[in-house]
């Protein structure tokens, strides 16, 4: 499959060298050539600008962070019509209690890319795990939540998961990716402060009691 990548910093090095390595053609296309000259180098994929990179995928991966997309994504949308819109952004921040979202009482993170590139379908994926985990191998047999409404674009975003050796679990539309990003906000937050949060859960044949 043909990915764009959008972004040259440490999700487009993880997920890209992953997708690489499973035999896409992946292009990082970036603000700073330099860098995504760089990266492109280093795993073995094509190099160029944020539109080209837009161009190029038949999936394109978000990896510039949320704060950055309400000026990347507007001028990329004719070129995103269509295809899968993959947002693995956090938009959180430090907050006076722990981690909070920066999207709070707004629209999620994957629901301001929707809106900004309408006619793209978007899905939410990659955002719960640190880039060194995708890029090492904790992400194989990793359960990897997917929020979005397309079923053909869950479908290649499901394949992309399974080509980290992770395993897709779908978790609802659009409307719920809000949840998944407080998830986020709670999870990394434990992460942090060298909580486990795999400790909290019961198996699925326990949950009840
Ligand atoms: N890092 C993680 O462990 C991790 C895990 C899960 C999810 N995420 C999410 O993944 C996304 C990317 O994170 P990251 O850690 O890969 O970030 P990063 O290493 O800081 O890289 C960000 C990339 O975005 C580019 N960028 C920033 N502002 C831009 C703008 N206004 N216009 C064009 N390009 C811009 C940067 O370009 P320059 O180099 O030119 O600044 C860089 O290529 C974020 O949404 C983050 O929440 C990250």
């Amino acid at each position: 499959m043909r990915i764009g990548i959008l972004g040259a910093g440490n999700m487009a090095a993880a997920l890209g060298a992953k997708w690489v390595g499973a035999g896409h053609d992946v292009l990082i296309g970036a603000r700073s050539a330099e860098r995504a000259d760089a990266l492109a180098k280093r795993i073995g994929a094509r190099t160029g600008t944020l539109a080209e990179a837009a161009e190029h995928g038949e999936a394109v991966l978000v990896a510039v962070g949320h704060a950055a997309t309400g000026e990347v994504i507007p001028a990329l949308a004719t070129r995103l019509a269509g295809k899968p819109l993959l947002d693995c952004s956090n938009p959180i921040l430090p907050g006076p209690g722990g981690l909070m979202l920066s999207t709070d009482g707004g629209p999620s993170a994957a629901r301001t890319l929707a809106d900004a590139a309408p006619d793209a379908h978007v899905v939410k994926a990659f955002h719960l795990c640190a880039a060194g985990v995708w890029a090492g191998p904790h992400a194989v047999g990793l359960a990897v939540p997917v929020c979005g409404d397309d079923e053909a674009a869950l479908a290649v975003a499901h394949t992309l998961v399974a080509d980290l050796e992770s395993v897709p679990l779908p978790v609802g539309g659009l409307d719920r990716v809000g949840y998944l990003e407080a998830t986020a906000a709670i999870v990394i937050g434990m992460w942090f402060a060298g909580q486990d949060p795999r400790t909290m859960l019961p198996s699925a044949e326990n949950a009840h009691g």
